[in-house]
């Protein structure tokens, strides 16, 4: 099965009007790197402009409420989100998990609402730097795959998961290639142990300090189908770095 890499930015709670000239630049670059699925998760406040500024590239949430709607002062439903013109959104960023302590079931519930909206999710799982030291790094990912990921019929298709290791989120450092391909192949298993037959299709992409310069390493790395990246998505030079990066990997394995 050969899919195109899924580069996906990821703005994080940075982007007024004033960026929204960046967005237009990585829409009108994609059109020319066809071979690679790219996508841009900006802020709430940016995703309906987002949206009627770049026609090819996906644009997605970062976070979603778990519930339809009702009495949550500052939340945004999945149905407002996809409203403004997310196709799909992050769930369970480790931000998120630690600014806003989200459990496991949180973030399954808030995948099952966005699915339910007709949205696809990204799932965030990834160990931090004590876990990853004490040789826990596979556990901690198993379980925050069997307690985040939704379960049912037709979900799979609807599910990309993202690896990012808490500490190489914005810090420069990122694991070897083959401790990543090691994870990706662990989190294969874990999938297919889920979803049956369906988990091989799931894209999993790596997150942590990818930029132009690492971004070939990094996505040629086992079962790496794409990558989830913060600090060099701000900047249509650098994200598009990585999306020609993802380009030309994706001509050597053709
Ligand atoms: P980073 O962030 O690329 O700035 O390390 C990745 C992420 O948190 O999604």
């Amino acid at each position: 099965m050969t899919t195109r890499p899924y580069i996906v930015g990821n703005w994080k709670m940075h982007g007024t009007r004033a960026m929204l000239a960046e967005a237009r630049a990585i829409d009108r670059a994609a059109e020319r790197l066809l071979k690679v699925e790219v996508a841009l998760a900006p802020p709430f406040t940016l995703i309906h402009a987002t949206r009627k500024e770049a026609n090819l590239i996906g644009i997605g949430a970062q976070d979603v409420h778990a519930a339809e709607g009702g009495a949550h002062t500052g939340d945004i439903s999945a149905a407002m989100a996809k409203d403004a013109g997310a196709g799909f959104t992050i769930v369970g960023h480790s931000e998120r998990r630690a600014d806003h302590k989200e459990s496991n079931a949180l973030v399954q519930e808030k995948a099952t609402a966005a699915i339910a909206a007709g949205m696809n999710v990204i799932v965030c799982v990834g160990e931090t730097e004590e876990e990853r030291d004490s040789g826990k790094a596979e556990a901690v990912v198993g379980r925050q795959l069997t307690g985040s990921l939704p379960t049912g019929e037709g979900v799979a298709e609807k599910v990309t998961v993202a690896y990012e290791p808490v500490w190489a989120i914005g810090t420069g450092r990122t694991p070897t290639v083959d401790d990543i391909g090691a994870m990706h192949r662990h989190i294969r298993a874990k999938l297919v142990s889920i979803y049956g037959e369906e988990g091989q299709g799931i894209r999993i992409l790596y997150g942590g300090s990818v930029k132009p310069d690492n971004a070939a390493e990094l996505l040629a790395a086992d079962e790496v189908g794409g990558a989830l990246v913060g600090g060099a998505s701000l900047t249509a030079e650098s994200f598009l770095g990585i999306i020609v990066a993802a380009a030309e990997a994706q001509d050597e394995k053709s």
